[in-house]
């Protein structure tokens, strides 16, 4: 495990620098080459740091920080047998279901590459026996609609490169992941039972949502003619706990494998993906599985003063640690991305929202990223008030795909011309001067123009970075990814956490348990029913009376 970050003598460094660095305007104009000196190219995107808050000598002191972190050594071991996951006991090796023609990779004496070799198969042949009508439903039917059922990483993942890859040329694909009633009311609605395939998609089998969702989908086919032995012909199950999926009613030949070596949030590179599959088709599926590998690549060769997604970890990590940034704003100018920052809270907050370090000990320094975000240009019309004009220290990556599927150019320009002002606008805001200027210069008088500037005066000095995608293809959404993942990886060494557990999120499922047992208790239980936490017993009475006819 590397040491703690903050005794090292690079982390007093950049202590001090942070002190004395300029602010944003000053470094743009006293570097007009930032762009291309602070510009990293990896396969399918470019990633621009130059509206970021730091120059030359506080890169370096990062690069020491990981060097000395011993990032070289780990990232290498991201692509071998390894022990990244202690508190769960698993390696971490999800890169493996991206790479292809390397020497097999043999853990305990399985072959994890050929394993992952025949899922791949499989993969294929489903979603190829159901874009060409091979697969039928159990009346002769072909499918026209696929139900993904999966939360948190069986659900993000699949459901944002559905989405970003534009309107499925297969099957129509439904994302079923809230336990919430009326979604599943909602997508039913719309479906043939006689003409939808049903897939489970879950790597323990025991997620509640997904289990209470996969049995009411069940009861819904055969409330609705289905009959038990087509269950086969319409449901299919992807997990580690093949057991628990076959008690579900389904034959070994209707599950495909995940393996604990793949967290949940990594897992979109396996058969969880069959919807994009399903939707796209097999090949582009395995574009977007060759676009992370050369990321991957680029991640594990280059090196790291010109590796995409280590200074994207480095970069936030000095933000956050020492220019006292809250959050990070992910603004996808992309409708199809509109996913992307649900995607990235599961991958980043789930990863490293942590408080200990990797053996046990308490960190001193605030880990993880608040992310959050949505669509440009719509969160121009929204929130961007608050970032410009704010109190609050925050930084930003804007995502823009270069080339557009669409024939619309004239949008594309404007689109383009909207993301770039707004990072401008953060780096540079506009200052009294200026805005007394302009105001006088409209045909106001002194005073007043005085007095409005300070309610127009943007503080600007808010990084930011530009990742700029070749386009919105499967290669590209690959290596997008996959540079995330990386970032996320990079930061967790540095922190000296596990980013690869999320025990966090396990309380609340116990307490969900228990307090479902008291909504659902016959009335006079008695005290018996009553637990540990008054407003908690408040909240289940209020709710027991408003329903009392339904439980
Ligand atoms: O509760 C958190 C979590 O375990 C995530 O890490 C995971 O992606 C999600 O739930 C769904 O889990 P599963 O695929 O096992 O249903």
């Amino acid at each position: 495990m590397p040491a703690d970050p903050t005794a090292s003598s690079h982390w007093q460094a950049l202590a001090r620098l942070a002190t004395g660095i300029p602010s944003l305007t000053r470094l743009l104009d006293s570097e007009p080459d930032r762009f291309e000196t602070q510009l990293v190219q990896a396969p399918g995107l470019r990633v621009d740091l130059s509206r970021q808050r730091w120059n030359a000598p506080v890169r370096e002191a990062l690069l020491a920080l990981a060097t000395e972190a011993d990032l070289d050594r780990y990232r290498k071991t991201l692509f071998t047998g390894n022990t990244l996951n202690p508190t769960e006991g698993r390696a971490v090796l999800h890169t493996l279901l991206r790479q292809t023609a390397e020497p097999p990779v043999v853990v305990d004496g399985r072959n994890l590459t050929e394993e992952v070799a025949a899922a791949r198969a499989r993969m294929r042949q489903v979603s190829e026996a159901v874009r060409n009508g091979d697969w039928r439903g159990g009346t002769g039917r072909a499918i026209r609609d696929v139900v993904n059922i999966g939360i948190g990483g069986s659900f993000l993942g699949p459901a944002l490169i559905c989405d970003a890859l534009g309107p499925s040329n297969g099957p129509r694909v439904h994302f079923l992941a809230n336990i919430d009633g009326a979604e599943a009311t909602r997508i039913l609605a719309e479906l043939d039972p006689e003409r939808t395939l049903f897939v489970i998609a879950s790597k323990s089998f025991g997620t509640l949502e997904t289990r209470i969702n996969a049995t009411t989908c069940r009861s819904w086919f055969l409330e609705r003619g289905g009959r038990i032995a087509d269950i086969p012909r319409h449901f299919v199950a992807i997990s580690t706990n093949l057991k628990a999926a076959a008690e579900f009613g389904l034959p070994e030949a209707n599950l495909l494998p995940l393996w604990d070596w793949v967290g949940g949030r990594f897992s979109v590179w396996s058969p969880i993906g069959l919807p994009i599959a399903l939707a796209h088709g097999d090949d582009s599926f395995q574009a977007f599985l060759d676009g992370a590998r050369a990321l991957d690549l680029h991640f594990r060769d280059a090196p790291l003063a010109e590796n995409a997604p280590v200074l994207l970890a480095l970069v936030e990590l000095w933000n956050q640690a020492f220019l006292g940034t809250h959050s990070l704003a992910v603004l996808p100018y992309a409708s199809d991305l509109a996913r992307l920052p649900d995607y990235l809270q599961q991958l980043e907050m789930e990863s490293n929202g942590k408080r200990v370090r990797v053996d046990g000990t308490p960190l001193s320094i605030d880990t993880g990223t608040i992310l959050w975000g949505n669509v440009g240009t719509n969160g121009q019309h929204a929130y961007h008030q608050l970032l410009h004009q704010g109190t609050q220290d925050f930084s930003a990556e804007f995502i823009l795909p270069l080339r557009t599927r669409h024939q619309l150019a004239e949008h594309h320009a404007w689109l383009a011309a909207h993301c770039f002002a707004q990072a401008e606008a953060l780096a540079r805001g506009v200052d009294a001067e200026q805005i007394t200027q302009e105001l006088m210069a409209s045909g106001m008088d002194a005073p007043s123009a005085a007095a409005a500037a300070p309610h127009r005066v943007l503080p600007g000095n808010h990084p930011s970075t530009m990742v700029l995608l070749d386009d919105l293809g499967p290669q590209c959404l690959g290596a997008l990814l996959a540079l995330h993942e990386h970032k996320v990886f990079v930061q967790g060494i540095l922190w000296g956490i596990n980013s690869f557990d999320q025990w966090g999120v396990e309380l609340g499922k116990k307490l969900g348990d228990r307090i479902h047992e008291q909504i659902i208790a016959a009335r006079g239980a008695g005290d018996g029913a009553r637990r540990k936490d008054a407003t908690t017993d408040a909240l289940v009475e209020l709710f027991r009376q408003v329903n009392a006819d339904a439980h």
